[in-house]
């Protein structure tokens, strides 16, 4: 066996560890990330393992269980495993906590849609479950639709409770046969990446916010299909790894294929946004764009808060591709285990109009009547007029009660 992180280089931080300066991974070390793939038949391997290259991690007793199909022939049964697990997947539980909170607030009279969307989108099965159904065969926006937020604006209450009520559960305490304990530990890792991500994107003023928290919740979904597909992944295949980059190494040397490539072919299959599909499949890429390097960045973090290491160079590229830069990256590490503030979401419609918009923020930021007019190229009987509108449409009575308003459903 290798020894360990040998041939894969690099620096590596613990939460403990001060982020250091570009030294680290050996840019030669790490295969390259292969093209974007819009079909199955990517997850074929691509080659064998050259002679020359280190044994793979295996299992103390030294059997190459339960790698064998893997280790004669690499392309022997490798795609009806993937194919199974697809499968399995159709049936992977939700957390019953989230279920019985989402069913409870559909049976509502009057169900606040911010709330349904919360409840969606603390659990892996029911994102995974509202997406498909809106972006399936008889969705009039088939293929779309790329947030949770967007999904029950297509959906009716009544297909989102049958979607909830059908639903197979896992309970905290309980194992099922088929997952084990995958399901808890999956889902915490998704939360906290979910969570880092929404940081960052509040940060950087970042617009795709629905669908970020969609994308970084999926993101290690190949990991399942995986863990069902080999059994003893993740732990007989990344072995020595230490850090996400190195485990995505020996998942493509040992297999062939890695979690996210696996992941992006799956939301394909699922009929997914190309955007969603993209950003699981590019999660762990080193040019990482968009939701795939904010994902990507925000999983670094993720692993760093849960005191496991990561790469401080890789830590680094990934936060220049956000446009952070050392001094915004201390801020976030300082900053990470306390907990967020919860950001208010537009999932209402804003009934303002632009202009009323304009003038409500300038009003929110302590601008009395003759600045805004000033400002606005109006008239100050215009600015009264607006306000008289606004306060209106609100239900306010004064400027401090819409202000507050505008600002609890994420409309300021
Ligand atoms: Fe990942
Ligand atoms: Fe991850």
């Amino acid at each position: 066996m290798k020894a360990q992180g040998a041939g894969m280089g690099g620096s590596t931080i613990r939460p403990d560890m001060p982020i250091e300066g570009e030294a680290g991974m050996d840019p030669g070390a790490t295969p390259p990330d292969p093209p974007s793939v819009t079909t199955d038949d990517r997850l074929m391997p691509t080659s064998a393992p050259t002679p020359s290259a280190p044994s793979a991690p295996r299992a103390a007793s030294g059997s190459r269980e339960p790698y064998a199909v893997v280790g004669r022939s690499r392309n022997e049964g490798h795609g009806k495993r993937l194919t199974a697990a697809f499968e399995a997947l159709e049936v992977f539980p939700a957390l019953a906590e989230s279920r019985n909170r989402l069913l409870a607030l559909i049976s509502e009279e009057r169900p606040s849609t911010g709330e349904v969307v919360r409840a969606i989108e603390s659990d892996v099965a029911l994102v995974i479950s509202v997406l498909r159904l809106a972006n399936g065969m008889d969705s009039p926006r088939r293929g779309q639709v790329e947030s949770i937020v967007g999904s029950v604006e297509v959906l009716s209450p009544e297909a989102v409770q049958r979607l909830a009520a059908n639903a197979e559960t896992f309970e905290f305490f309980e194992r099922g046969k088929t997952w084990d304990a995958a399901p808890e530990r999956f889902r915490l890792h998704a939360v906290a990446v979910q969570r880092a991500a929404d940081r960052l994107a509040a940060a950087s003023g970042y617009p795709h916010r629905d669908r970020l928290l969609v994308t970084a919740l999926l993101h290690d979904v190949g990991k399942l299909v995986l863990m069902h597909a080999y059994p003893g992944y993740p732990r007989q295949v990344h072995g020595p790894a230490r850090t996400p980059e190195e485990r995505l190494h020996y998942e493509r040397r040992e297999l062939g294929v890695d979690h996210a490539l696996v992941g992006g072919v799956l939301a394909r299959r699922w009929n997914l946004p190309k955007a969603v599909a993209s950003a699981i499949e590019r999660h762990h890429a080193e040019d990482a764009q968009g939701d795939s390097a904010f994902v990507r960045l925000a999983d670094m973090l993720a692993h760093y808060s849960q005191g496991s290491p990561v790469s401080s160079t890789e830590l680094l590229k990934a936060a220049r591709a956000v446009g952070f830069g050392p001094s915004e990256l201390r801020a976030v590490l300082y900053d990470l285990p306390y907990p967020s503030k919860d950001r208010p979401r537009s999932v209402e419609p804003c009934p303002l109009s632009t202009r009323e918009l304009e003038v409500l923020k300038r009003l929110a930021q302590g601008m009395v009547y003759k600045q805004i007019a000033l400002e606005l190229s109006l008239s100050t009987s215009t600015v009264r007029t607006h306000l008289h509108n606004i306060y209106g449409k609100l239900g306010a009575v004064d400027r401090a009660q819409a202000v507050l308003h505008a600002t609890e459903r994420g409309w300021l």
